[in-house]
């Protein structure tokens, strides 16, 4: 099933889909092309990969596990997109061993940075994999979030420690390597020969509120989803938002 016949499931992406729909558009009204060149890394299983397929666009996705390239082949099989899928075993530290520097109209790096060993180095190379003024779409864990979903579950020697730690981290059980602030993500990306076109706090109250009054009350998956919308752009929210969101421009 879709996210998109799946409400709840939506939440996870609904804000970040419409915003990288409309950068794409973007990019195709400025390079007069309807398909885009678009790459993924860190693209998993196909979340992303395979609706921007869907557009008409074609995706190559790098990924270091084979079970998630394997996953993401019969997805996009599926989908019946599997012509413009294509997956690539690789890392973003390896980023142009496996994919064309310089190839793509737009470069998607969302949930990997908080991964990798050098996140910088991998900002850099998911740009040098831009064409110039071809779009970055960056997603990464949010510190705030984090502090503010352990304190509320009761845990606040674990959300005192996440706000302490460097790193955003809770503490040895915590399974997120790193997280980071708005103004983290935006320096890496500044620093990268980026301008910062948008920044939009993802997951502001969908991981706070009790399952079951979403699943339970009619209409709140589509009020909770207008109301994410109506929050994810206000700088006040981006300190509580589980994840963080930057749409950039690589400089012309
Ligand atoms: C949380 S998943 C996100 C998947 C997908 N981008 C999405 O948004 O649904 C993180 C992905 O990053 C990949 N990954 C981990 N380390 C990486 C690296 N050094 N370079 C590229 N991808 C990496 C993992 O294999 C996994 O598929």
């Amino acid at each position: 099933m879709s996210d998109q016949l799946r409400p709840r499931a939506s939440l996870r992406t609904a804000v970040v889909w419409e915003v990288l729909k409309d950068a794409l558009d973007h990019r195709v009204k400025a390079t007069g092309r309807d398909a885009l060149d678009v790459l993924d890394t860190g693209g998993g299983t196909g979340n992303f990969a395979v609706p921007v397929a869907r557009l008409g666009h074609r995706v190559t996705v790098v990924d270091p596990s084979p079970n998630a390239l394997f996953a993401l082949e019969r997805r996009a099989a599926e989908a019946g997109v599997a012509d413009r899928v294509r997956g690539v075993q690789g890392d973003i530290h390896g980023l142009f061993d496996v994919v064309e520097r310089g190839g793509y109209d737009a470069v998607l790096c969302h949930g990997v940075l908080e991964y990798v060993d050098d996140p910088a180095e991998g900002v850099r190379n998911a740009v040098a994999a831009l064409r110039p003024s071809g779009a970055l779409s960056l997603l990464a864990a949010g510190l705030g979030g984090a502090v503010l979903a352990r304190a509320l579950a009761g845990h606040f020697t674990e959300a005192r420690q996440a706000l302490d730690d460097p790193a955003g981290r809770w503490g040895e059980g915590d399974p997120v390597p790193r997280r980071y602030t708005a103004k983290q993500l935006t320096e890496l990306v500044s620093g990268a020969d980026v301008e910062v076109g948008a920044v939009h706090g993802v997951r502001i109250f969908a991981d706070l509120v009790p399952g079951v009054l979403v699943d339970t009350e009619p209409g709140a998956v589509e009020a909770l989803l207008k109301l994410e919308s109506a929050a994810a752009e206000l700088p006040a929210f981006h300190s509580v938002a589980t994840q963080l969101h930057v749409l950039g421009t690589k400089r012309a």
